[in-house]
């Protein structure tokens, strides 16, 4: 992937990185922990670095997904950010994220400046309005053009549709289409990893680019920042969210502060967003005369097992039930060693602990709780005094300079590549050099051979390269790695890049602190997840009709509870219901009002797949589908056997 160095970590004079702002819909998941933990991690290596660092994150709080999600939850707009929001910032305590900021863009201090910049650009002509003709479905809501329609009619619900004039305003973002070509031929660093750059180019050189239509009109949809010069208009939700990255360090009210962070080093973003952030963003800052962004990174997707977590196929991973399991520490660690950084990786949780009783209960666990007891039993529990001999220049020559100095140079040279699962790699590289250091001098055998020089010398050696790993791995595993040096005797438990890799740090005779607890303690996979593996399912199936258990599992079933019903206008067959699936509220258009009258099946207990894709019916949203059994024209609905606590149950 990358090959060049894009920066050199020593001689920056700032780092400023940023998640993207989350929006505020749903719940977060893996994927906005990922993101939001790497940029930690990022920050983390610079602070240590000694570079001033600024980490900013936080929520998209307007547009459409937002207002719907109100809607379906029966609150206002704002009501949905405020509850929404405290799930993203608790989270992020949960997950140790040291982010200097938290930006809202419902906040005033958001929404000033993006009035502001979209005056300026009014006033510059590098927004216009437009009049064009469309057609409307006034049941749907929405708006379409000529070649959208299906034999002149709505194509989401057949119904007709009204010729109307919608008048918008526009970015004149068509006019930088050769201006960005060139920007981004000649900046390579700009959009990574280079593969990202060349999907944005071949994106730029095969299509015309459009004006961008920044506004919405209150009629179609009101949660937004009204346009300050059409109060009829809100903005468009992006023109709106990206501008978070300077509004947040004061653009156009903090020169000194705005000067120091921008340009941003890093803006990472997951391959989703790309389009957004390597199109829209750099042409609005071009028309607004601000520099441009160093890096835009875009990472790969988190994926259970193959298919991509998403919240509409129910296989979403709650890293609060990870972090309940295996730690905060363990989750950050798993997820930035097992993804390359712009690739794909899978989340399962064979994987999850496979790599963790490996790489940190034996490997990592084992090296700390080993010579800690040794320095515990054979040196009083104080840092040992170490002898300048043969056998010190031996371990320095064989271990210390390629293992552990030369891997806190190598983390230093993969930091700016992003190779972070690479630098992870190298620790574990030198901590099972350690380990294999002490297993090869068995210390043990020394003190009973009454060598107390050699066993001080040996185990001086290997508690400096535990406190190095611990070192390099503290921005991954703030809270063990913290615990582990102060176990070493350290006060300073966030440590410093500079003086890491010289020999001879730590204090002979500083009393060491014998953890309580071993850091990593071994772990076994829940019964949950273990799938029966048998020879069908690990080979597809040949056999037409036959699925495998991984296809059944994939369909999510859950019973519910009918609490409203009516009839759908103009469609005999079709019932509308209201259900509970737990605490969440449903709609469902069921065909079986030729069989169940509305008042007969309020308060029934029905079984729904409930990762089924939300579809409209007759124009309207329908989030699942029932199950019924059906003879001729026979047709029961299927229920539930007495009575459980709640809805919601799995259905297995
Ligand atoms: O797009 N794997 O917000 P969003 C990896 N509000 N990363 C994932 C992921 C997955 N399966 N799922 C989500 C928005 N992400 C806009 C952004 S920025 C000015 C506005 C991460 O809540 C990844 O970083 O849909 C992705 O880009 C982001 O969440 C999308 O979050
Ligand atoms: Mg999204």
């Amino acid at each position: 992937m990358l090959s060049q160095n894009l920066y050199s970590v020593r001689d920056m004079d700032k780092y400023y990185v940023t998640t993207p702002i989350y929006y505020v819909n749903d719940q977060p998941h893996i994927g906005h922990s990922y993101t939001t933990i790497l940029a930690d991690v990022l920050a983390n290596y610079h602070r240590l670095l000694g570079t001033p660092t600024y980490f900013l994150t936080g929520t998209d709080e307007h547009g459409q997904k937002v207002q719907q999600a109100a809607d379906k939850n029966g609150i206002t707009a704002q009501e949905q950010c405020d509850q929404t929001v405290v799930r993203f910032q608790e989270l992020w305590k949960r997950l140790e994220i040291t982010n200097d900021d938290f930006i809202r863009t419902t906040e005033d201090r958001h929404k000033k400046i993006v009035q502001e910049v979209l005056q300026e650009l009014f006033d510059k002509d590098e927004i216009y309005r437009a009049e064009y003709e469309g057609w409307y479905c006034v049941g749907c809501e929405r708006f379409f053009i000529e070649k959208d329609l299906v034999d002149g009619n709505c194509p989401e619900c057949g119904r007709k549709v009204d010729a109307i004039v919608e008048s918008n305003y526009f970015f004149r973002m068509s006019k930088y289409q050769q201006w960005l070509i060139d920007y981004i031929e000649t900046h390579p660093e700009f959009i990574q990893p280079d593969f990202r750059a060349n999907e944005t180019l071949g994106f730029l050189k095969n299509n015309e680019l459009q004006d961008l239509c920044i506004s919405r009109p209150k009629s179609r949809l009101a949660w937004g920042i009204e346009l300050p010069f059409d109060s009829d208009f809100v903005t468009y939700v992006w023109f709106d969210a990206l501008l978070n990255y300077i509004t947040a360090i004061g653009y156009k009210t903090d020169d000194e502060m705005f000067n120091k962070w921008w340009p941003v080093n890093h803006h990472l973003i997951g391959k989703d967003i790309l389009t957004t952030h390597t199109v829209y963003w750099p042409t609005m800052l071009k028309a607004m005369g601000v520099e441009m962004p160093k890096t835009i990174f875009a990472h790969g997707w988190w994926l259970t097992g193959r298919t991509k977590m998403s919240k509409s196929l129910g296989n979403v991973v709650n890293p609060m039930e990870m972090i309940d399991r295996y730690g905060v520490d363990a989750f950050r660690y798993f997820l930035i060693a097992e993804m390359t950084l712009g690739q794909d990786a899978s989340f399962t949780e064979e994987a999850f602990v496979k790599r963790y009783n490996s790489d940190l209960a034996n490997d990592l666990g084992n090296l700390a709780s080993r010579v800690l007891g040794m320095i515990e039993k054979y040196c009083d529990g104080k840092i040992p005094q170490w002898t300048d001999s043969a056998d010190v220049d031996r371990a320095k020559r064989d271990l210390w300079i390629p293992k552990i100095s030369g891997t806190v140079g190598l983390v230093q040279e993969l930091l700016p590549q992003m190779k972070l699962d690479g630098a992870i790699a190298c620790v574990r590289g030198s901590i099972s050099a350690a380990n294999k250091f002490v297993a090869d001098k068995a210390p043990w055998a020394m003190a009973k051979a009454g060598n107390q020089e050699g066993v001080d010398t040996t185990l001086y050696v290997a508690v400096e390269c535990l406190r190095v790993c611990a070192a390099l791995l503290y921005p991954v595993m703030p809270e063990r790695m913290g615990k582990l040096r102060s176990a070493l005797g350290m006060d300073n438990v966030v440590p410093q890049f500079d003086r890491l890799s010289e020999f001879g740090v730590l204090k002979p005779g500083t009393p060491i602190r014998p953890l309580e607890d071993p850091l990593f303690p071994r772990v076994e996979l829940t019964k949950k997840e273990e799938k029966p593996v048998t020879e069908k399912t690990e080979k597809p199936t040949e056999v037409e009709g036959v699925i495998t258990y991984d296809d059944v599992m994939n369909v999510k079933l859950r019973t519910a509870k009918i609490l409203a019903a009516e009839k759908v206008e103009g469609a005999d067959k079709l019932l509308k219901l209201q259900v509970e699936v737990g605490e969440e509220k449903r709609q469902l258009i069921a065909g079986i009002a030729q069989h169940y009258s509305a008042e007969e099946v309020i308060g029934k207990i029905i079984v729904i797949v409930a990762n089924l894709k939300p579809a409209k019916i007759r124009g309207v949203e329908s989030q699942g589908m029932l199950l019924c059994a059906s003879v001729g024209d026979q047709l029961k609905l299927i229920t539930v056997d007495g009575e459980l606590p709640s809805s919601g149950a799995v259905v297995k």
